[in-house]
């Protein structure tokens, strides 16, 4: 009989313990999560990430809020897996965490989901971008789909190179930076199957190289699927937002995000995280071009152009209408 999955202490999150903690490489932790008494989670899709709320150790401090992939076995796991990167303060908090430590989690998310009907899967990671690659790879070991994989890192980074050998059945290339990429991008396409979808996540250039490749070598937008893994830097120019509920028109400065400049006109947006990976601030967009920055959205609803997190994302153009 199957135990029943543990009990969200609140709408669409869960109380977990941290039961184990492992260095996977260089400056990478693998936490291992469970529920306090021990219940299976629930289960997810592979690809899909949980927001990870760490309270803060000091009174002057704030709680620290991340996205990080589930990499395990996905189907009513005893405990979630993450590996975190050290990349800030945030991770910093994440890396001096302890076994035994409690800890809020979100229910997990799926933006990043492998397409069923797909003939064979391409998997090409970047840095640490190899967890939601990893969890692929994991459900195509259980379930008999055809992969292969890339892993683009820096020296030294390679983790979960053995998982990933053994998942793929040694069907997985390592490139250490940069340098070759596009012609181990041309070499996979091009004896892939014509069908094959393709599924990258990895930092903002790896993730476009991906995309000019796959489009220039004819394969279609439907088939690449693309998970960016830190929030794109980009330039910024001022725009103007009509706010369409009460007419009222707010500039955004270059310097300044659309929240902080909601903010600053008196109109009330919930927030959580400011950097893109909550989904808190979600508004209603009814005009204009969005350029999203945000790491929450899936493909599907960024292009779909309704919504966008103003915590990080921006005006592609002069002028955005918003529905408050
Ligand atoms: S506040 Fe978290 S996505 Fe904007």
């Amino acid at each position: 009989m199957t135990a029943s999955p543990a009990s969200a202490p609140g709408p669409g999150s869960l109380t977990v313990e941290v039961i184990g903690i492992e260095r996977p490489a260089d400056g990478i932790r693998q936490l291992r999560l469970a529920a306090p008494d021990r219940r299976p989670l629930p289960s997810f899709v592979p690809g899909s990430s949980i927001l990870v709320t760490v309270p803060p150790e000091h009174p002057d401090e704030v709680e620290v809020v991340r996205a990080y992939t589930l990499i395990g076995p996905a189907f009513e796991p005893d405990a979630y897996a993450i590996a975190v990167r050290e990349i800030g303060a945030g991770s910093r908090r994440i890396h001096r965490l302890t076994v035994g430590r409690s800890l809020t989690v979100s229910l997990p998310r799926s933006g990043f989901a492998p397409v069923l009907a797909a003939p064979e899967h391409l998997l090409i990671a970047g840095g640490i971008g190899v967890t939601p690659i990893l969890a692929h790879a994991r459900w195509h070991h259980e379930t008999g789909g055809r992969i292969t994989a890339l892993h683009v890192h820096q020296p030294g980074r390679d983790a979960y190179r053995d998982d990933l050998r053994m998942l793929t059945a040694g069907r997985v290339t390592h490139l250490v930076g940069r340098g070759g990429v596009v012609e181990e991008l041309e070499r996979l396409i091009g004896e892939a199957d014509p069908a094959a979808h393709l599924y990258t996540c990895g930092p903002d250039g790896l993730v476009r190289t991906v995309e000019e490749v796959a489009e220039r070598l004819g394969v279609t937008a439907d088939r690449v699927h693309s998970e960016l893994f830190t929030t794109p830097e980009r330039p910024s120019e001022p725009f103007t937002v009509d706010l369409r509920n009460s007419g009222r028109s707010i500039e955004v400065a270059a310097d300044q995000s659309l929240l902080e400049a909601l903010e600053a006109a008196g109109v009330d947006v919930d927030s959580q995280c400011r950097r893109g990976v909550c989904g808190r601030c979600c508004i209603p967009v009814s005009g204009g071009s969005i350029d999203h920055r945000d790491l929450y959205l899936s493909a599907r609803e960024r292009a779909a152009g309704t919504e966008m997190m103003p915590c990080v994302s921006r005006a592609l153009g002069p002028a955005l209408e918003v529905a408050l």
